[in-house]
């Protein structure tokens, strides 16, 4: 069988002495696009940022590899260099030099060309924005555009993209999701973190991540259902997650917090 480009095996990592991560599985093949689902603070960036070997995110145990190759050692530099890029939730990395040196500093030679077709790629029309400073006078979402401009122009093996859609009005959220379609097509595998259904449904799978962990890896269609129906807010008190909404006391539990409604059969949740 053919490798995955990605392998995360049993990764923990803590931060001041709180366990984020417990026990990650999950795999990557080349030209996927796989979209990682999970509530808020359930992990997502916190994986994506060890994934890329940020400062302060070694993790405890567990492994990456990259092509076979254990990712421990190695810098995020390193890691850059063998093809791996994040596109940061919330991209702070400007300096106010122009977008389209921005949008070509990954590439040996940039062509004019090249950076103009990147920026028409998110809708960024190159006469308008290729000389414009990128710096805190763009807006949220032409920061987050700018942002995915950089890591399309890397044409990376892997690019993690954290929320690439948050910020991004609704009726643009389709250039996204053709854009990401477009470097899986060429090549790149990509890790989507997202909350927009509409790019789920245009991902080849998906993994969701419950308090730190993937409890369910497939369809995308059978993980959102799966999130809908089993992966709750989290309650501290509920252990460890999948919980089992069939066991008396959990439902009791959720109950009693004024969870009731995202309990399937339970009144006032018509799901
Ligand atoms: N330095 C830290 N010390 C302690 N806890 C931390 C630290 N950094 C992050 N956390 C916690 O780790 C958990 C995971 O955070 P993370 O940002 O990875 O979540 P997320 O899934 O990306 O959420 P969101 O959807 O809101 O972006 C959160 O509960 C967060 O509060
Ligand atoms: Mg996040």
């Amino acid at each position: 069988m053919k490798e995955p480009l990605l392998r995360i095996e049993d990764l923990w990592l803590r931060r001041d002495d709180r366990t984020i991560l417990q026990g990650v599985n999950l795999e990557l093949n080349p030209g996927e696009v796989h979209v990682l689902l999970g509530l808020n603070g359930s992990g997502k960036s916190s994986l994506a940022y060890t994934i890329m070997g940020c400062e302060g995110y070694t993790p405890d145990s567990g492994r990456i590899l990259f092509d076979g190759q254990d990712l421990a050692d190695l810098s995020i530099t390193e890691r850059a260099k063998l093809g791996i890029t994040l596109a940061w939730q919330e991209p702070a990395r400007f300096e106010g030099i122009p977008i389209g040196k921005y949008v070509g500093l990954g590439q040996e030679q940039a062509s004019r060309q090249m950076v103009a077709t990147t920026l028409e790629a998110v809708s960024l029309p190159a006469k308008y924005y290729g000389y414009r400073a990128a710096d805190k006078t763009l807006s949220g979402g032409e920061r987050k555009r700018v942002e995915l401009a950089s890591v399309y122009a890397m044409q990376p093996r892997l690019a993690i993209l954290d929320e690439p859609d948050s910020g991004i009005d609704v009726l643009s959220v389709g250039d996204i999701a053709m854009l990401i379609r477009r470097m899986a097509l060429e090549g790149s595998a990509v890790l989507l973190i997202t909350h927009s259904d509409e790019i789920v449904e245009m991902a080849d799978v998906a993994s969701l991540m419950c308090a730190g962990t993937i409890i369910f890896s497939g369809k995308p269609q059978e993980a959102r259902r799966y999130f809908s129906t089993r992966c709750m807010p989290h309650l501290e008190s509920l252990g460890s997650q999948p919980w089992d909404v069939t066991k008396p006391e959990v439902r009791a539990a959720l109950a009693s917090n004024g969870m009731g409604r995202f309990v399937p059969g339970e009144a006032g949740n018509d799901g």
